[in-house]
């Protein structure tokens, strides 16, 4: 550690750090844009500038690195003026379109302009105009009038992605951001350059015009999209989930995270089951908790204890939903068999990032259990089944090969076709009861590292969703003096 002075305070900051990151560790506010803790520096945007004593002008605070006895203003009149000059010349050309900006609410620039200027434009010229609306790739859309030029996205793209997309053309105030001929911004994290643009330059195709940012609600959690666990922030209001970003954690993501990962919240709210139901004369019928309860016990209660009760458990569900369903059946059935579920997708995406092929998030927790899977078979014939998700493929082949006496299944979605009648993919269960989706409870998950993470509740249950530990418990006392 060294000791340096930031506007007349000591401090003692590590050896090796730049002037600005040892400002913001110590809670001192120095405006910036184009550093970037991931990124290398590039130190084209001058608005770091500071003082520094026995330097005859000013210096870029993000390239600096501190010495001992180093002593540093960051906000003298003359700096805020340093600062004010910066930002005139930032906004010359900017659009100011905040009211119909997506970024409008989250924007270092705008943040920056009321904090350090507050200055009207004195710009009597016309600004010059640049593409508007103009897709980079599948998911991210530019908007270049915006675009402060910071380079965080090429630089992005170069030194994490590994995958070159983007680059700046033309010269002074008519630089535009653009892609390389023939190479839109495909790569499997393309929408990470929008959570590294400060300004509303690169927006999400799938999040604009969507919500207004300040409406929004965040709850930390985690990605189910596949093992790796990325740890994010998930942003909803009214019990609909708009996005996911990435949650700093060093050890899984740092703060990155895949698009697939990204864009899987929308199961949290499309083809949701929000009521019981249960087969009768080839088709279901949605019924009251009440019902599905005593039909449920029914089925229970009626099987003789030693007879043959299989347990399936899934890596899509949380630690404490599998353990529900295991213990329930362990004491009431001390025969009970367990195998397990797991998403099946074909030639799934992997890289030698996060991006993991196995597209469960709790594969981890199940392997700790030490049961099988159930296409490995063989399965008992005329078994009764609790299924705690959804089944497809050669798991669902498997079930219904072994012509099950009666299947109870918990989810939270129909599936990949919405019911109609007796066409319904689900048809292979007899009582399908609704769960809440992983952001609708607290859930714990075990990544590929072994490592347990918690995704906390954001919002209550949709519809009469209830969480698999309740309606157990319930079964539980209904089923427990036998
Ligand atoms: S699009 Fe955003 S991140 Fe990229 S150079 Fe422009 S302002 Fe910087
Ligand atoms: S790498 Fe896996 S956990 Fe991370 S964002 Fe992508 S799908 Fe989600
Ligand atoms: S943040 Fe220092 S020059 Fe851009």
């Amino acid at each position: 550690m060294i000791k340096i002075k930031i506007n007349d305070k000591e401090l003692k900051v590590a050896e090796g750090t730049t002037v600005l990151q040892a400002a913001l560790a110590n809670k001192i506010d120095i405006p910036y844009f184009c550093y970037h803790k991931k990124l290398s520096i590039a130190g084209n945007c001058r608005m770091c500038l500071v003082n520094i004593k026995g330097q005859n002008k000013p210096v870029i605070s993000c390239r600096e690195r501190v010495k001992e006895g180093m002593e540093v203003d960051t906000k003298s009149t003359e700096v805020k003026k340093m600062q004010q000059g910066v930002l005139e010349f930032v906004l010359k050309n900017h659009p100011l379109d905040c009211p119909i900006c997506d970024q409008s609410g989250e924007c270092d620039l705008q943040d920056n302009y009321f904090k350090f200027s507050k200055f009207p434009s004195r710009l009597e010229d016309k600004k010059i105009r640049k593409p508007k609306a103009k897709p980079l790739g599948p998911l991210v859309t530019l908007d270049d009038e915006r675009c402060i030029l910071c380079t965080r996205c090429v630089r992005f793209c170069d030194e994490v992605a590994g995958t070159h997309e983007l680059c700046i053309t033309q010269r002074g105030g008519h630089s535009e951001l653009t892609t390389y001929p023939g190479k839109p911004l495909t790569n499997a994290y393309s929408l990470c350059t929008v959570d590294v643009c400060p300004v509303g330059a690169l927006t999400s195709t799938d999040f604009r015009f969507k919500k207004r940012v300040w409406f929004l609600k965040t709850t930390p959690s985690i990605c189910t999209g596949c093992a790796t666990g990325c740890n994010i922030k998930m942003d909803w209001d009214d019990a609909q989930v708009y996005r996911y970003r990435p949650r700093e954690n060093e050890a899984v993501n740092q703060v990155w995270m895949c698009d697939e990962g990204r864009l899987s919240y929308k199961f949290i709210n499309e083809n949701r089951l929000f009521d019981p139901l249960i087969k009768k004369n080839g088709e279901f019928v949605k019924v009251e908790w009440k019902e599905a309860m005593r039909e449920s016990a029914a089925i229970l209660g009626d099987t003789p204890v030693a007879s043959s009760v299989i347990g399936v458990l899934s890596a899509q569900a949380s630690c404490e939903e599998n353990s529900a369903l295991k213990k329930f059946l362990e004491t009431l059935f001390p025969k009970a068999e367990f195998f397990w579920t797991k998403k099946e997708v074909k030639n799934p995406s992997h890289d030698k990032f996060l991006i993991d092929a196995d597209k469960n998030p709790n594969s981890a927790f199940l392997s700790l259990l030490g049961v099988g899977p159930l296409e490995g078979g063989p399965l008992a014939k005329g078994a009764i089944y609790i299924i705690l998700d959804n089944l497809t493929g050669k798991q669902r082949e498997a079930l219904v090969a072994s012509k099950p006496k009666k299947v109870i299944l918990f989810t939270s979605n129909f599936g990949d076709v919405p019911l109609e009648g007796g066409t319904s993919p689900l048809m292979w269960a007899d009582i399908i009861l609704p769960k809440p989706t992983f952001a609708e409870q607290e859930g714990t998950f075990i990544n590929r590292q072994g490592m347990t993470q918690k995704a906390k509740k954001a919002f209550e249950p949709k519809g009469h969703a209830r969480e698999i530990g309740k309606v157990l418990e319930e079964l539980w006392t209904t089923l427990s003096p036998r």
